[in-house]
C-alpha cells in the first residue's frame, strides 16, 4: 500500500464514522428499508404538497446511500463511483473527467456500438425513418425494419417467431406479466434478473426459487408443489449477468418439461456472446426442437443497440404481440436507428468472426491470471463476464474506487443485487481489451485487495453507525 492510499483509506474510514443527514431529514434506517424516523415513531406528520413521499423508506433509503457515497467522496477526494460519464463510446477504452480509463463496465462484448458499419446503418436508418416510430406498432408504427430484424431473430432461435421492442427490462416484466396469472407460478432460478422478477409481481402469479443452475433442487421443488398451480413457467438466464456462469439450460428444461413446466431464457447476455458464431444459448447447446418455449433478451448487451426481444412459437408471438401491454401495446415501436443498428451488427459479427474469438479469448486470459494471483471468482465459467468477490460493502465499494484511481474502472456490485456476503468487483470483458490491459487490471487489483484485507466489513446502510474503536487505526 502507497503511503497515499493509506491516507485514502484512513480518510475513507474516518469520513464514514460521521453521521449521514439526508436532505430531506431524517436519518438512514440501516438495512431495514423501514420508514424515515418521523413515520416510525407514528407521529402524525403532515406530508404536505409535493412532500408525500418524502419518507416513503424507498426515496429515504436511496437518498441517505447517495449521501454516504457522496460525502466519502468529498471527504477523501477519491474520484466518485457512480455515473460515470464517458465522453465517447463506451467500450474497452474511454475518456472521462478528462482521464482515459480501462472499462470494464460496458455491455458492448463485440464494441459493435461504435462500429463504422453499425453507425452507418442507424443514421441511414434516422434519415429514412426519422429518430423515433412516433406510434404504436398496430397504429402506423409498422416500420418494415422490424420484420427484417424479428425474421432474423426467428431463424437464429429456430423459432416460428419474433418480436423486437424498445427495452429488454420492459419486455421480461411485459411478457411474464401477460402470460401468467393469480393461480400459477414462476419457478425462478435465485439469481434471476430483476426484470423477469417485476414481471412475476405485475402477473400477480406466486414466484419460487431454486437453488441457481440446481436442476436436483427444481426438480425437489416441483415435485412437492407442481400440482397446486395450474400454469407454471420456469425463468432461467443463458449468461448469468452477475456471476458469469452458463445456465444448465439443457437439464433444467428437461425436469421443466417432467413437470408440465414452460420454459423462459433470458439471452440479454448470451446472444452475440455464446455459441461458435455469437447466436446465444440455442446455438451454444445445439438445442434441436422446443425445449425452450421463451426466448427473450436485449439488444442493448452485445447487440450494441438498445431494445428487447421476444423469440418463440408463432401463435404465442403473435398474441403477445396483439394483446400484451408493453410489448407492441401500449408503448412506441422501438427506433429505426435502433433496429437497424442490430441489423447491421448481426452482419459485422458474420463478417469479423475475430471479435467473438478475441472476446473468448480475453476471457480466458483474464480468468487464468486473476485466478493464478488467488482471487475468489465464485462459480464463475471464465466467460466474458468475471466476477471477483470482495464481501462487504465498504471493502467492494473500496476497491471499486481504488482501482478507479489507478485508472481501472470496474463496478462494484452490492447487496441486496447480490447476496449479502458475496459483494463483488465484477468485469465485462469485450474483444477490443489488449492482454496487457488485462494483466496490469490484475496486478493492480491484487494490490487494492491487499489494502482491502485491513478494512472492516462495514456496510454503507450502517452510515450512522460507530463501530467500536477506530478500524483506521488498523490500517
Ligand atoms: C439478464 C438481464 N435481463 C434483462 C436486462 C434488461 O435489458 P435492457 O438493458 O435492454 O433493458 C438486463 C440488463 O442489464 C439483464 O442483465
Amino acid at each position: 500500500m502507497t503511503a497515499n492510499e493509506r491516507e485514502l483509506a484512513r480518510q475513507l474510514l474516518s469520513g464514514h464514522r460521521s453521521q449521514v443527514v439526508t436532505p430531506g431529514g431524517a436519518r438512514p434506517q440501516g438495512n431495514s428499508g423501514g420508514p424515515g424516523i418521523a413515520a416510525r415513531s407514528g407521529s402524525a406528520v403532515r406530508r404536505g404538497p409535493g412532500r408525500q413521499f418524502a419518507d416513503h423508506p424507498g426515496v429515504v433509503d436511496a437518498l441517505a446511500k447517495q449521501a454516504a457515497i457522496a460525502q466519502l467522496v468529498d471527504t477523501t477526494g477519491l474520484p466518485h463511483p457512480l455515473f460515470l460519464s464517458p465522453d465517447g463510446p463506451n467500450g474497452a477504452l474511454i475518456r472521462s473527467g478528462g482521464r482515459e480509463l480501462v472499462n470494464f463496465s460496458s455491455y458492448n462484448y463485440l464494441e459493435l456500438a461504435q462500429h463504422p458499419r453499425v453507425i452507418a446503418a442507424a443514421n441511414a436508418a434516422a434519415e429514412k425513418y426519422g429518430t423515433s416510430a412516433s406510434a404504436t406498432r398496430i397504429v402506423t408504427g409498422e416500420i418494415p425494419l422490424y420484420a427484417e430484424l424479428e425474421q432474423r431473430l426467428a431463424e437464429i432461435y429456430h423459432a416460428g417467431g419474433a418480436l423486437v421492442t424498445s427495452s429488454g427490462f420492459l419486455t421480461n416484466a411485459a411478457v411474464i406479466g401477460f402470460l401468467l396469472a393469480e393461480g400459477d407460478v414462476a419457478v425462478c432460478d435465485s439469481l434471476a434478473h430483476a426484470s423477469l422478477v417485476a414481471g412475476t409481481q405485475l402477473a400477480g402469479c406466486r414466484r419460487v426459487t431454486f437453488r441457481h443452475n440446481d436442476p436436483d433442487a427444481l426438480e425437489a421443488l416441483l415435485r412437492s408443489s407442481r400440482h397446486r398451480f395450474d400454469r407454471a413457467l420456469v425463468i432461467v438466464e443463458g449468461h448469468y449477468s452477475m456471476d458469469g456462469d452458463l445456465g444448465s439450460i439443457v437439464e433444467i428444461a428437461a425436469v421443466a418439461r417432467k413437470y408440465d413446466c414452460a420454459v423462459l431464457v433470458d439471452e440479454a447476455h448470451a446472444l452475440g456472446v455464446l455459441g461458435p458464431h455469437g447466436m446465444g444459448s440455442r446455438e451454444h447447446f445445439d438445442l434441436v426442437g422446443d425445449l425452450v418455449d421463451i426466448w427473450a433478451g436485449s439488444l442493448s448487451k452485445a447487440m450494441g443497440s438498445t431494445g428487447g426481444f421476444i423469440a418463440g412459437d408463432a401463435d404465442l408471438v403473435r398474441a403477445i404481440k396483439f394483446a400484451a401491454p408493453g410489448m407492441a401495446l401500449y408503448t412506441a415501436g422501438p427506433s429505426p436507428s435502433n433496429v437497424a443498428a442490430v441489423l447491421a451488427g448481426l452482419d459485422v459479427i458474420a463478417a469479423e468472426p475475430d471479435r467473438l474469438a478475441r472476446l473468448w479469448s480475453n476471457a480466458r486470459v483474464f480468468s487464468g491470471a486473476l485466478k493464478e494471483r488467488g482471487m475468489d471468482l465464485a462459480e464463475s465459467q471464465a466467460t466474458p463476464i468475471v466476477p471477483v468477490i470482495v464481501p462487504g460493502e465498504i471493502r467492494a465499494g473500496y476497491a471499486a474506487v481504488a482501482m478507479l484511481q489507478r485508472g481501472f474502472n470496474a463496478g462494484a456490485i452490492l447487496a441486496p443485487v447480490v447476496p449479502a456476503g458475496t459483494e463483488r468487483l465484477r468485469f465485462f470483458l469485450t474483444s477490443e481489451h489488449t492482454r496487457e490491459q488485462l494483466l496490469a487490471t490484475v496486478e493492480n487489483l491484487a494490490e487494492v485487495l491487499g489494502i482491502v484485507e485491513h478494512l472492516p466489513d462495514w456496510s454503507l446502510d450502517s452510515g450512522n453507525v460507530v463501530p467500536p474503536g477506530n478500524p483506521a487505526d488498523r490500517l
